[in-house]
């Protein structure tokens, strides 16, 4: 529709400025007057019940206002029976301060509310709880026996599709086999941002929520079922965030929590979680995964059986999709998935950036390494003779794949064809032995319903906004390059809002699809807002474009114009004052276009090439180089999706090396809470990355024709390290992350 081009080039972050100047507010730094401070107080126990509450000797501190717990909580808080969350999974959410009882270690008990943070803390640190302990189960290994299928519950969740053809013949009869187990750690997010809430009092039951999340709509919602509030009376705000990665998909309890106090107190309350307890409400499960692969002699796989088991709370079923992958991603006739949950006595896991298909991934690329081992070809080859041309798991033609041309635009990068098979057989200059491997996946492309107003006003400004969010992806810059290509404006002219429940209702930024959703949203309601103009600019005196049709006109430079004849024009900011209007608006709710949809399998891929070199001596592993190549659509924005990829290649080298949770059954409770023994990579470890992106022409996604990038770039990253050091070493570990302790 216009020439100016914002789409697809790589613009600059149009919040960069704000946030490196400091002035982008962030929940826990809204000044709000006379505001009290609170700090939670956490189980040490991991089951059992709480038997005594010395709140009386907090309380006789000066400045301590209050010390809430289940013997206080209002009796109407949890009244409606209705509080699950957008993302809630089977079962029944964790009331924080509902009862005495303690079902997993790190539980919220207490929330101390004091004048400042430092009494509210100190007064945490003294109170006196005391417990009546039970035995608790922390152990998934020991629990195995005990895993079932869930049923269907989070929205989203798809059990495994039934087995197709005769799985275990065909393994019996094929002439290369392979079978292995997988494992990796529980892991936790941790954003750079603590999860904070400031609730500003608005007086009369009215209050603000600066909350950080990922849902301002959620967490509206959320609250005001809990509560009882109106919807007008809670409104909730997250316009900048330090990262969420699945953390701020569900409401947590801190946001409760502050709510609560500032209700009771009638003033206003801000509360933030300390980095330790960030690792309390939800972390990626601790998965165990075996995985049953053959191969006919022409390499074509002939068998392909994949099984999880992972841990869930006591309360809820939290579901991801760890194997279904395995049924489409590779060309198999023969494939039996199965996928289980067990329960501990600990928290609920959570979303974590490519849940499922992050920890699939693992089990399964590994696992074809292996059997490309077996086989005797080389594991881009023996992916390239297993190619799916249809998702055979729905029997349907992919809306746009181009895996194919990422494996050789990847290869070519990064120089695979000089890599030669035998384990050990490369070393670098300095003698250290080399390791080549590959790994990859595939993600869904999904699009919500979403909503967007636009409004222009006489001086040619455009203001965007939806209640949607912005993790730090880039969502702020993309929807207003969308915009100022749909209205042929510069990029200058265009404010994007987001983050707040007075804004049109989006769904909460996560799964990939905020690009389409929302995107799809801005593009409609900009278009339906260039129509008002050209109805507009028709009626102006002598009007150019008076017997134009809409699809005869552009919208570029400021100016509308015949497509055929660009000297016929008006200026943009003409058309509203002479108008007389002092601004001009329109909306739109989008919802995918289910019919156009209906035949097909839309879903993103990538492969990873990494290469490491291994100090034999030492057992240390650096990754030394990375290409990712991925086909996920039409690419918005270079610069802010090359930006969320190398994020994505950063964690997978963590979840390869370095990153796990690791539980001391014995207490119950995850030991290394903090960044000290929690280790994530630095710069240091961090060397190479290469991004490539193979565009693919998609219009049956939406109609921009994107899929979203913020998940896929991560899978196959640890499978494509791990592989790479078993290259390297001839050792093969199967029990992420590859530590020094498994290589020598
Ligand atoms: Mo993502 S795990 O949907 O934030």
């Amino acid at each position: 529709m216009s020439t100016t081009n914002y789409i697809g080039k790589p613009t600059s972050r149009v919040d960069g400025p704000a946030k490196v100047t400091g002035t982008a507010t962030y929940a826990a730094e809204y000044s709000v007057a006379n505001m009290a401070y609170g700090y939670v107080v956490s189980s040490p126990i991991a089951k059992g019940k709480i038997t005594k509450i010395h709140a009386e000797e907090v309380l006789a501190l000066p400045g301590v206002v209050q010390v809430f717990s289940h013997e206080n909580v209002p009796s109407l808080a949890w009244f409606d029976r209705s509080y699950k969350d957008d993302v809630a999974p089977g079962g029944s959410p964790f009331r924080a301060l509902h009862d005495a009882d303690i079902k997993f270690s790190q539980q919220p008990v207490a929330l101390i509310v004091a004048e400042t943070f430092e009494l509210a803390r100190y007064a945490a640190s003294v109170l006196r709880v005391e417990y009546q302990q039970e035995d608790h189960e922390t152990s998934l290994e020991t629990q195995r026996a005990k895993g079932y299928e869930p049923g269907a519950g989070k929205t989203g969740f798809q059990p495994p599709p039934a087995p197709r053809g005769n799985p275990d013949k065909a393994w019996e009869e094929a002439p290369h086999r392979m079978e292995a187990e997988y494992v990796h750690g529980a892991q936790h997010h941790n954003p750079m941002e603590l999860f904070s809430t400031t609730v500003e009092w608005r007086g009369e039951g009215k209050i603000t929520a600066y909350d950080k999340t990922q849902g301002v709509m959620n967490v509206q919602q959320y609250l005001t079922k809990i509560f009882g509030l109106k919807k007008d009376d809670c409104r909730v705000v997250n316009e900048y965030m330090g990262g969420g990665f699945g953390s701020g998909l569900r409401p947590q309890y801190s946001a409760y929590l502050a709510v609560l106090a500032a209700l009771e107190l009638k003033r206003s309350v801000r509360l933030t979680l300390t980095r330790e307890q960030m690792f309390s409400f939800g972390h990626r499960p601790h998965t165990l995964q075996y995985l049953k692969l053959a191969a006919n002699a022409d390499g074509t796989l002939a068998a392909l059986q994949h099984h999880a088991l992972h841990e869930t709370s006591q309360f809820e079923d939290y579901t991801e999709n760890v194997v279904n992958w395995s049924g489409m991603l590779y060309q198999c006739e023969n494939v039996k998935l199965g996928y289980q949950i067990a329960k501990l006595d600990m928290y609920t896991p959570l979303d974590m950036r490519a849940p499922g298909a992050a920890s699939g991934s693992i089990g399964l690329e590994i696992a074809m390494d292996e059997m490309a081992y077996a086989a005797g070809l080389d594991p881009l080859e023996f992916r390239l003779r297993n190619y799916a041309e249809r998702d055979q798991n729905v029997d349907k033609p992919f809306s746009s794949k181009k895996l194919r041309e990422c494996y050789h635009q990847g290869a070519a990068k990064f120089g695979w064809d000089k890599r030669t098979q035998a384990p050990g057989s490369m070393r670098n200059a300095d003698g250290k032995l080399v390791g080549w491997g590959v790994g990859g996946g595939v993600w869904d492309a999904t699009q919500q319903k979403a909503a967007a107003k636009a409004s222009i006003t006489a001086d040619g400004k455009l203001t965007v906004s939806s209640a949607t969010g912005e993790n730090g992806t880039g969502t702020y810059t993309i929807m207003s390059q969308i915009a100022a290509e749909t209205l042929g404006l510069p990029i200058e002219a265009v404010t994007f809002k987001l983050g707040d429940t007075d804004l049109p209702e989006s769904p909460l930024q996560g799964g990939s699809w905020t690009a389409a959703s929302v995107g799809s949203a801005v593009q409609s309601t900009c278009e339906a807002l260039a129509e008002k103009i050209f109805k507009l600019a028709r009626k102006m005196d002598d009007s150019p474009l008076r017997d134009a049709k809409f699809e005869d006109v552009e919208f570029a430079s400021g100016q509308l114009r015949l497509r055929a004849d660009h000297s016929q024009a008006v200026v943009l900011r003409d058309v509203l004052q002479a108008s007389g209007e002092a601004k001009l608006e329109a909306d739109s709710s989008v919802m995918p276009n289910m019919v156009k949809q209906n035949g097909y399998s839309l879903h993103s891929h990538n492969v990873v090439f990494a290469e490491v070199t291994v100090d034999e001596d030492l057992g240390t592993v650096h990754v030394t180089r990375v290409v990712n190549a991925i086909a996920a659509g039409r690419i918005l924005n270079l610069k802010t999706a090359r930006s969320q990829v190398l994020g994505s290649v950063v964690w997978g080298l963590g979840m390869a090396l370095m990153e796990e949770t690791v539980m001391d059954h014995k207490f119950g409770r995850y030991m290394n809470h903090n960044f000290a023994e929690y280790h994530v990579p630095v710069n240091a470890d961090i060397h190479d990355i290469d991004v490539l992106f193979v565009e693919e022409e998609d219009d049956i996604v939406n109609p921009l024709g994107v899929k979203g990038i913020g998940e896929v770039g991560m899978l196959g990253v640890a499978a494509a390290v791990a592989n790479a050091v078993f290259h390297a070493t001839g050792k093969r570990v199967r029990d992420l992350p590859v530590m020094i302790d498994k290589l020598l």
